[in-house]
């Protein structure tokens, strides 16, 4: 027995039996980030086509003197998927900040983030917490009675559907509580083969970070998807105004999956991600649904990424 082998995740083995199941094949998101996923994301934004990361990046050095300017002194400062947490550093430095609550679901990932990051800032209390940050979250004892600004950069709300995101930005309120801020990131809406090309790059680099999820079926769950019959697809589906990524089978093929067999034809497709791009009065919208209302925005001068600045105002009776 290979004593190596990672045991999969309830709910991942779930998910990936729950698709084959299913006429239309489709597997959430989340699954592509394996600790291989997460390092060929970490490489996939460092790519020329992918301008997300780097406009961001530019906005938050250029503009976290204004976001600190909008907000309290001594913020407790909580990032939504943390991950790396490399555009953090910008972000604490300009706010004047009492404490960071990086939140991961990869306990992994955030001990060793959090680690590096204590190396930058040697005297700013750091308190990981491993959790999904889709459901409402007890944030550490010690940042209770601090004001918040909640981070949540990267366009990660352009991964879920419209009502998942409104979902969460809920719970995020009611994690970070009335009064609190949010500091968000949302990829806009711009030409088709700009968008495209960032997420089909020449190197092939965004494939492999697809594909890795096919590996990860057959390494965990015991599969034997032959993963060299399926191809990368990115297409922008205009009435949703978002990418979606698919794999398709490239010839007919027939695999197992912890010894249940599956096969599908030549050109069926399975549908692992959504990254929707946003227009401002679309991205405003979609924050006040959630209970956040806008009060600052920062673009670039191409309008490719905006990061919006909200407060959790009390709830008001409206006519
Ligand atoms: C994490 N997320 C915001 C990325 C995006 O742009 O939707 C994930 C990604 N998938 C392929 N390339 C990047």
């Amino acid at each position: 027995m290979d004593m190596m082998k990672t045991l999969a995740d309830p709910a991942f083995r779930n998910d990936i039996l729950a698709c084959f199941e299913e006429p239309r094949h489709a597997i959430p998101a989340r699954w592509l980030y394996d600790r291989a996923g997460s390092e060929l994301f970490e490489q996939i934004t460092e790519l020329p086509e992918y301008y997300p990361t780097r406009t961001e990046t530019a906005l938050l050095k250029r503009y976290c003197g204004e976001v600190a300017q909008l907000g309290e002194r001594g913020r407790a400062v909580v990032e939504f998927g943390s991950g790396s947490s490399t555009k953090t550093p910008h972000l604490l430095r300009a706010l004047d900040t009492a404490a960071y609550v990086p939140i991961d679901i990869s306990g992994d990932f955030l001990a060793h983030s959090s680690r590096e990051l204590q190396k930058q800032f040697p005297d700013l209390p750091i308190h990981p917490l491993e959790a999904d940050f889709m459901h409402r979250l007890d944030l550490p004892e010690q940042v209770a009675d601090m004001p918040k600004l909640g981070f949540f950069p990267g366009s990660t709300i352009g991964n879920m559907i419209a009502r998942t995101s409104v979902d969460l930005l809920r719970s995020m309120r009611e994690t970070l509580g009335v009064g609190s801020q949010l500091l968000i990131g949302f990829d806009r809406i711009k030409d088709e083969e700009i968008v495209v090309a960032a997420y089909d790059d020449s190197a092939g680099v965004t494939a492999q970070f697809s594909l890795n999820l096919l590996h990860r079926i057959n390494s965990e769950m015991d599969g034997t998807i032959p993963v060299e019959a399926f191809r990368h697809i990115a297409i922008w589906n205009d009435l949703y105004a978002r990418i979606e990524i698919y794999l398709e089978a490239q010839s007919d093929v027939s695999f197992t999956i912890e010894d249940k067999s599956n096969a599908m034809t030549k050109g069926q497709r399975l549908h692992i991600e959504n990254s929707h791009k946003y227009g401002l009065r679309d991205a405003r919208l979609m924050l006040r649904a959630g209970g956040w209302s806008p009060i600052a925005e920062w673009s670039d001068e191409q309008d490719y990424f905006t990061l919006i600045l909200a407060e959790a105002h009390p709830s008001k009776h409206a006519p």
